[in-house]
């Protein structure tokens, strides 16, 4: 034996594997000196003495002494299986899985498998587009009773233990996810981010991956001192790396879903930061008012926008002025327009409540695209008293 095989690897699924060697034989292209990793009790790989992917006329040779179909049970790998992307192991489970069934592995199949997902902890969430195309509802209806076993892989293969399937965010307040869990056998997710640990059912909470760059800059800002109003807490998005990271002294979270509710409080304690943080149940145009002149620092994190409820934000900081943080989807060739728009409006608000405040913006973030053309954007804005300037 020799060490492990740095090149051409040839995979298919066990029950091809008799088959394949004596195929790769015959063309003498087995290495038998190299081995190679196992990847998974599925599939068997065998070395060649090809360093680089095959050619064309290679893969035909291949093909007619293979006497499978050659898509359907062989497929080429560079390197040894462990360092393979996602994509790639992702491919190779889904086509054991189908290898081992007979069924042929086609291009409308490869065209169904997820391009995007995202991982929270443990639980990969797929999007709905997956494997829903005519040839996967096909191959799952004549599967039925065998597909577990296939999510189980799809799972294992993105790095995950359990596989869960979203249809979209539902456009309601609580911005409800729809999600259906295709293996494992709960919802709830716990994973550590930046040094804070979110946790939540994913089921119930709508958590967007996409703004991580978001939190991170949230949380990278100093608020040491500062009393800090979230009236989006949801899970505690902003607020954990707030308390976390920002070391703010107090945190009011406002809040009206009860399951990111539930979730807040389990980060509190598992973050131990419950002593300064103060959850505020329900609609957040009762519970803003009740915080009139007590922020620092007020953080609007809902999408598409927050604009409802910024007469109450402004009236959450101190008479000597504060800082929000306002999230809004904007089209992106109007960014600078809604920029001086917004500063105007806010400005027009202050007025109206009696600050007689300097309004500026600070900083601008683009987050993340959230649809073509618009950008989820964050402006900072400050807010100072003109006798504290
Ligand atoms: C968009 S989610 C937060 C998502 C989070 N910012 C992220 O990055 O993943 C908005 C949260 O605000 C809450 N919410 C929406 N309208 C509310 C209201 N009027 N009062 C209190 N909470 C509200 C929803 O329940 C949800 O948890």
């Amino acid at each position: 034996m020799g060490n492990t095989h740095q090149g051409l690897v040839v995979w298919t699924a066990k029950p091809h594997g008799a088959q394949l060697h004596s195929a790769l034989k015959s063309l003498l292209w087995l290495n038998s000196q190299a081995r190679c990793e196992p990847i998974s009790e599925h599939e068997v790989g065998f070395p060649c003495h090809q360093v680089s992917d095959l050619t064309g006329k290679q893969k035909q040779a291949l093909a007619s002494m293979f006497p499978h179909h050659y898509g359907h049970a062989v497929r080429l790998i560079i390197a040894q299986g462990a360092s393979v992307n996602p994509h790639e192991r992702l491919f190779r489970a889904v086509h054991v899985w189908m290898a081992e069934r007979g069924i042929p592995f086609s291009k409308s199949h490869e065209a169904g498998l997820p391009q995007k997902w995202e991982r929270l902890g443990d639980l990969v969430v797929i999007n709905k587009a997956s494997f829903s195309n005519d040839a996967w509802q096909k191959t799952l209806h004549s599967e039925v009773g065998h597909s577990s076993n296939l999510w189980e892989r799809v799972a294992r293969a993105l790095g995950g233990e359990r596989l869960a399937q979203q249809a979209h965010i539902m456009d309601n307040a609580l911005r409800s996810p729809q999600l259906k869990l295709l293996h494992g056998a709960a919802t709830w997710v716990e994973f550590l981010d930046h040094g804070v640990h979110f946790g939540f059912d994913a089921a119930q909470v709508m958590f967007s991956s996409g703004n991580i760059t978001e939190r991170h800059r949230i949380g990278s800002i100093s608020m040491e001192g500062e009393t800090v109003v979230d009236a989006y807490a949801g899970a505690g998005y902003y607020t954990l790396p707030m308390l976390v990271r920002s070391d703010a002294a107090l945190v009011h979270a406002c809040e009206m879903n009860p399951a990111s509710i539930e979730a807040l409080n389990w980060a509190a304690r598992k973050n131990d930061v419950g002593s300064r943080l103060l959850i505020h149940p329900g609609d957040n145009q009762t519970t803003l008012p009740m915080l009139t002149g007590v922020a620092d620092r007020c953080h609007l994190g809902l999408l598409p926008s927050s604009e409802g409820v910024w007469q109450h934000a402004l009236a959450c900081l101190k008479p000597t002025g504060g800082r929000l943080h306002v999230h809004m989807n904007v089209p992106k060739a109007e960014i600078e327009s809604w920029k001086s728009q917004t500063l105007n409006r806010l400005s027009d608000l202050a007025k109206k409540i009696g600050r007689q405040w300097d309004i500026e913006a600070e900083h601008l973030e683009r987050v993340k695209s959230y649809s073509p053309g618009v950008i989820h954007v964050v402006l900072d804005v400050k807010c100072t008293a003109a006798s504290a300037a």
